[in-house]
C-alpha cells in the first residue's frame, strides 16, 4: 500500500519500493515533515525523528515538558522556527519564508493550520482547469488528502499527495476553501504548490537558465545560507528560467548520488526557492510567483494551486531525468499523438519568412515530398496582410493576395502532393494594426490611463475574459474545420507586461496573470478536444514556454529559435534534464545558420536534430543534388529510428557545459541495443586518446558497434572506434563499453586514421547492438 496511515500516532507514510515520505501531526496540530528519501521500513511511530531543542530567541509555541505522551522527546520547547513543516505559515513563530499567506478582513495575515482529518483514494483526481499528471488505471497510484483548518479565519486547506506505485514520484498540490460565514472574503496572497523542509543543506542547486536562443543551459551551484531562487514574472514560464530545480548531493553526477527533482506543471509566473536557515535546514518550495498574485476567496469558494512533481533518484541526475521522462511522456502528455511516431515536417519560416505566395509554398512542398518529408507546415505570414511583424495578429483569415484559394485550397493542394498540412497560429496576441483590435480595443491587457508596452509590435489579449477566449475558439475552430489541417504550431511571442484587466474591480487585478494562463489552458483544452487527431506543437519565440503545463495539451514544443546544431547540442542537453525526447521539436536548417552564421555539415545538423521530433526549416528547392541525397538518407534513418528514440531510455554521457565534447544515448527497454551521439565542438590538433563511457547497457551482453556513414547514414562496421568496414566487427561486452568506453579519438598527430570527417562541430552516431 503506497499510503499508510497510523492514526494512533498521527503518522502518514507514503512509500513504494523506491521512496518514502513521512509526516506527522505535530503537538500543536500543524503538520510536520519527518523524512523524504530512499524507501525505509514502515513503522507505527516515527515521532522520534522529530528534532527539537532549546534555541535562544525562538518564539516558543509551548513547553513540551510533561505534555502529550505521544511524543517522547523529553524536556524541551516547541518552536515552529526550528521544526520541519509541511506547509508553513508566517507570523506564528516561524521566521522563514512561508508557503502561504491569507489576508483576512481585519488585516491580519496570522494563521494556524490545524490538522482535522484525512482521506485516501486509489488513483488521482483531475485538477480543475489545470494541467496535471494522471493515471490510466487507479492501481497506478494512491492519493492522500490531508485536511487542515485555520479556525479563526475559516480558511480550510487540503494538501493533496499522490504517490505512483512504480515510480519514485510524488505529486502535490494544495486546495484552499473559504469556510467562513457568508460575506467574508479571504485573500490568498501566497499559495505555493509544495513546501519541503529538508534536514540539511549539503546540496547543489541545479536549474535551467538562459535567454531567447539559448534556453535551458544547466546552472549548478552549492546551496548557501539564505534565500536563493529562480522564477518568472513574465507571464509565461520563460526562456530565462524553467519551472524546475534539482537539489543534488555534493558530488552527484549523471550516474550516482542522491537527487531531489522538482517541477511545476504550470506555464505562468512561478517561483522556485531554497532557503537555508541558520541551522542548515533547507526549505524548498515551488508554486505560483507571489509577485502580483492575490486571489480573493468569497465564502464557499476554493482555489487550487498548480501541481508540483517531486522525483527522487539515488542514481544521479540521469536517474532523475529518466523518471521525469517516463512520467511526462506517458502520464502528462495525452491524446492521439502521445505514443505515435511524429511526422517529419518541413516548415517554411527560415525558408521564406513572411515573403511567399502559394506557388512558392507548393514548390517547396513538392520538392520536400520528393525527399521523403511527410508534412508541410505553413508558418507566420499567411493571414490578414502580414508582410512583416507589425500587423494582423488576431485577423485569422487568409491573405488572399498570397494565397488566392485560402488555407482550405492550399491544404488540399499540399495533401494532393501526398503530404499532410500544418499551420502556425498565435492566438493570444493582437496587433494594434488589425481588424480585431479596431473592433475590440478593450480586449487587450493594460489600463486606459497608461501607456501600454508593446513587444514585437503586439499586445496581449485579455484571456481572463471569457468573451475573448470564446471568440478565439470560434474563429480558430472555423479555420481549422474548414481546411485539411493535421498539425498546429501554437506560438506566443511576447512576455506580458501590463497585467490589468479593463472593466474588472480592484481585487480582480492581482488574479489576472493566473487567469491569463487559465484562459490559455481553456482554449487549448477546447481546441484539442474538438480536434483530437491534430498534432499540437507549442512554441514561444522558440522555447519560451517549454514547460510541463504545455505538454499536457501539446505533446511537443519548438525547443529553440536557434537552429544551429552547435548551439542546439547545449539546449537539447539542458532540456533533457526534465523533458523527454518526444517533446523536443528539432529542425535541420540551412547554412550559414540564420542565428549564428555558422556553417555546420548536413550530417551534424541531422545527427543533432534526430533526438526528438524531426523536421526541416529550409528552402528545399535550394538544396544541391548532393544535399538532396543526404536529406533522403537522413529521412530514411529517422523513419527507421524515431519510434526507438521516442520510447527508449535516455542517458547523458558527456556535458557540453564541461568541455569540448557532448555525448548522449538512448537504450532500448530490453537493453539489447543503444543509439549514441558523440559531438565534438572544436576539431583538436594532436589530441590524446579519448573514450566515452556508455551507460544503460547490459554488462554481460556482447555488443557490436557500428557507426552511421556521414553521407548515406548506412551503418559501417567498427572495431573499437576505428572503422573496419572490410573486417569482421569485434564484439565488446557491455561492461567494457561502460567502464572503459568507446574510443572516440579518430586522428593522431594530424594523420587520419579513419574516414570520419575532420571538422569543427563534428557529430557521430553509433549503433551498439547485442550479438
Ligand atoms: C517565433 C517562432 C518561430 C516562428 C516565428 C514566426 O519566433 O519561434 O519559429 O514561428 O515566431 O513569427
Amino acid at each position: 500500500m503506497p499510503v499508510t496511515v497510523h492514526e494512533k500516532t498521527g503518522i502518514f507514510h507514503l512509500h513504494n519500493d523506491k521512496v518514502s515520505y513521512v509526516m506527522m501531526v505535530l503537538p500543536n496540530g500543524e503538520m510536520g515533515q519527518l523524512y523524504y528519501g530512499s524507501c525505509i521500513h514502515d513503522r507505527e511511530d516515527f515521532s522520534h525523528l522529530l528534532e527539537l531543542g532549546h534555541r535562544d530567541m525562538a518564539p516558543v509555541v509551548f513547553d513540551t515538558e510533561g505534555e502529550d505522551g505521544r511524543v517522547r522527546w523529553g524536556s524541551t520547547t516547541f518552536s515552529l522556527e526550528h521544526i520541519r513543516q509541511e506547509y508553513p505559515s508566517y507570523g506564528t513563530g516561524d521566521m522563514r519564508q512561508p508557503a502561504f499567506e491569507i489576508l483576512q478582513e481585519n488585516g491580519s495575515r496570522l494563521s494556524h493550520l490545524e490538522y482535522c482529518g484525512y482521506r485516501t483514494f486509489e488513483g488521482k483526481e483531475k485538477l480543475p482547469g489545470l494541467p496535471a499528471t494522471y493515471t490510466e488505471d487507479n492501481s497506478e497510484a494512491q492519493t492522500l488528502v490531508l485536511e487542515l483548518e485555520d479556525k479563526a479565519s475559516g480558511a480550510r486547506l487540503e494538501l493533496h499527495y499522490t504517490i505512483y506505485q512504480d515510480l519514485p514520484v510524488i505529486t502535490r498540490h494544495a486546495v484552499w476553501i473559504n469556510k467562513s460565514a457568508a460575506g467574508i472574503t479571504l485573500v490568498l496572497s501566497r499559495a505555493m504548490s509544495l513546501n519541503l523542509d529538508l534536514p540539511d543543506s549539503d546540496y547543489d542547486m541545479i536549474d535551467l537558465a538562459g535567454a531567447s536562443l539559448r534556453e535551458r543551459y544547466v546552472d549548478r551551484h552549492a546551496l548557501h545560507a539564505g534565500v536563493q531562487s529562480i522564477g518568472s514574472m513574465r507571464g509565461h514560464s520563460s526562456h530565462q528560467f524553467n519551472p524546475f530545480v534539482a537539489l543534488a548531493r555534493t558530488g552527484t553526477d549523471e550516474v550516482s548520488g542522491e537527487v531531489i527533482g522538482l517541477s511545476l506543471v504550470y506555464s505562468g509566473n512561478f517561483l522556485v526557492q531554497a532557503e537555508v536557515d541558520t541551522m542548515g535546514v533547507t526549505r524548498l518550495m515551488i508554486g505560483i510567483h507571489p509577485q502580483s498574485f492575490a486571489w480573493p476567496l468569497k465564502a464557499g469558494e476554493s482555489f487550487c494551486t498548480p501541481e508540483a512533481v517531486l522525483v527522487y533518484s539515488d542514481e544521479g541526475l540521469g536517474g532523475m531525468s529518466r523518471t521525469f521522462h517516463k512520467l511526462f511522456r506517458n502520464r502528462l502528455a495525452r491524446g492521439y499523438w502521445r505514443d505515435r511516431e511524429r511526422p517529419i515536417v518541413i516548415n517554411n519560416w527560415e525558408a521564406t519568412y513572411m515573403k511567399f505566395d502559394e506557388a512558392k509554398i507548393l514548390e517547396i512542398a513538392a520538392e520536400a515530398k520528393k525527399l521523403g518529408v511527410e508534412m508541410f507546415v505553413l508558418d507566420d505570414g499567411w493571414f490578414g496582410h502580414r508582410d512583416d511583424d507589425s500587423t494582423s495578429l488576431g485577423d485569422w483569415y487568409p491573405d488572399l493576395k498570397k494565397l488566392p484559394g485560402g488555407i482550405a485550397e492550399l491544404s488540399e493542394k499540399v495533401e494532393a502532393l501526398g503530404m499532410k498540412f500544418g499551420l502556425w497560429i498565435e492566438p493570444e496576441m493582437v496587433s494594434p494594426e488589425s481588424d480585431l483590435y479596431r473592433a475590440h480595443p478593450e480586449w487587450v491587457l493594460g489600463s486606459d490611463e497608461r501607456h501600454i508596452c508593446q513587444g514585437r509590435h503586439q499586445l496581449e489579449l485579455d484571456l481572463s475574459k471569457s468573451e475573448v477566449t470564446d471568440h478565439l475558439y470560434e474563429t480558430l475552430e472555423k479555420l481549422i474545420a474548414g481546411a485539411r489541417i493535421s498539425y498546429i504550431k501554437w506560438d506566443m511571442n511576447r512576455s506580458i507586461s501590463d497585467a490589468f484587466s479593463r472593466g474588472n474591480d480592484a481585487l480582480f487585478q492581482e488574479t489576472v496573470l493566473h487567469r491569463q494562463i487559465l484562459g490559455v489552458y481553456r482554449l487549448y483544452e477546447r481546441l484539442t478536444e474538438s480536434f483530437p487527431e491534430i498534432l499540437f506543437e507549442s512554441c514561444a519565440s522558440g522555447g519560451g514556454r517549454f514547460d510541463p503545463g504545455m505538454l499536457y495539451y501539446a505533446p511537443q514544443a519548438w525547443t529553440s529559435d536557434d537552429t544551429d546544431a552547435a548551439e542546439r547540442v547545449k539546449i537539447q542537453y539542458g532540456t533533457s534534464l526534465v523533458y523527454p525526447l518526444s517533446s523536443m521539436s528539432n529542425h535541420v536548417s540551412a547554412v550559414p545558420n540564420h542565428q549564428t552564421y555558422r556553417s555546420v555539415s548536413m550530417f551534424t545538423r541531422g545527427a543533432v536534430a534526430a533526438w526528438g521530433s524531426f523536421g526541416y526549416e529550409l528552402d528545399a528547392t535550394h538544396l544541391t543534388e548532393e544535399e538532396q541525397e543526404e536529406v533522403k538518407a537522413q529521412i530514411g534513418f529517422i523513419q527507421r529510428w524515431r519510434g526507438y528514440l521516442q520510447k527508449g531510455e535516455f542517458y547523458r554521457l558527456l556535458s557540453p557545459f564541461d568541455g569540448n565534447e557532448t555525448g548522449w544515448m538512448v537504450v532500448a527497454p530490453d537493453k539489447k541495443s543503444g543509439l549514441v551521439l558523440a559531438y565534438r565542438d572544436r576539431q583538436p590538433v594532436n589530441a590524446g586518446y579519448r573514450r566515452m563511457k556508455l551507460q544503460g547497457l547490459d554488462p554481460d551482453l556482447a555488443y557490436k558497434v557500428r557507426e552511421a556513414d556521414h553521407k548515406t547514414w548506412e551503418w559501417l562496421n567498427l572495431e573499437n572506434g576505428a572503422r573496419a568496414s572490410e573486417r569482421q566487427p569485434l564484439a565488446h561486452y557491455g561492461d567494457e563499453l561502460m567502464k572503459i568506453g568507446l574510443l572516440l579519438s579518430d586522428a593522431a598527430c594530424g594523420v587520419r586514421t579513419s574516414q570520419v570527417t575532420q571538422e569543427d562541430a563534428q557529430a557521430r552516431i553509433f549503433l551498439v547492438e547485442a550479438v
